[in-house]
């Protein structure tokens, strides 16, 4: 393993733990003991260069390592694919770092990065895994069952099980950190048509 790598690998564990809930301690741990030299970045130019910004720009401890290990960061593969419409997968992108079918093998964890561009929403959708963000660069107003925040860099956000939740971002889009735990089955992915988590 890099030492980029190891470091931001590092970085990621960190800002799990500061959870403290069990699964994002197991996440934490496993993320640190796999072997994972990086893969190569797929991503398109345009994404890759606003990544890049927002990190940049970031002081999150995080942003900073996972700007020095972007390279070898393999963003552009998303777990729930399969659930979305090609128009939907033009809102975000998705770093898959561990999973069952990810870089580093989980059968019961999944944990990576998010992208959303700038001035996107991304409507209220809900599924069976209990989930974590943590926002390390940009910012985004989040809907988490009803309550509704703007958060930025070193806010975490967490989702219980099936609770609804939507992401609007501002000019400047968002980088997080995600994880699920529980029933981290694709399956039950699914976005609720018709539900405007951002209408007035
Ligand atoms: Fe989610």
């Amino acid at each position: 393993m890099t030492d980029v790598i190891r470091r931001a690998l590092a970085e990621i564990a960190h800002a799990f733990r500061a959870e403290r809930r069990d699964d994002a301690l197991a996440t934490a741990a496993a993320l640190q003991s796999a072997p994972f030299q990086g893969q190569a970045n797929p991503l398109a130019a345009a994404d890759d260069a606003a990544i890049r910004a927002l990190l940049f720009a970031s002081g999150h401890p995080t942003a900073v390592a996972l700007l020095a290990a972007h390279d070898r960061m393999p963003w552009g593969v998303n777990p729930v694919a399969r659930q979305v419409s090609a128009d939907h997968m033009e809102l975000y992108a998705v770093c898959d770092l561990m999973g069952p079918d990810s870089p580093i093998r989980s059968a019961h964890l999944r944990a990576g990065l998010y992208y959303q561009r700038p001035n996107c929403r991304y409507a209220l959708h809900s599924h069976a895994a209990a989930e974590t963000y943590v926002i390390i660069a940009g910012s985004a107003l989040w809907t988490a069952g009803d309550a509704r925040k703007l958060i930025g860099p070193g806010d975490s956000v967490h989702h219980s099980t099936y609770l609804p939740h939507a992401c609007q971002t501002g000019p400047e889009g968002v980088v997080a950190l995600w994880r699920w735990s529980g029933d981290i089955g694709v399956e039950s992915y699914r976005l609720h048509d018709g539900q405007d988590a951002f209408a007035a």
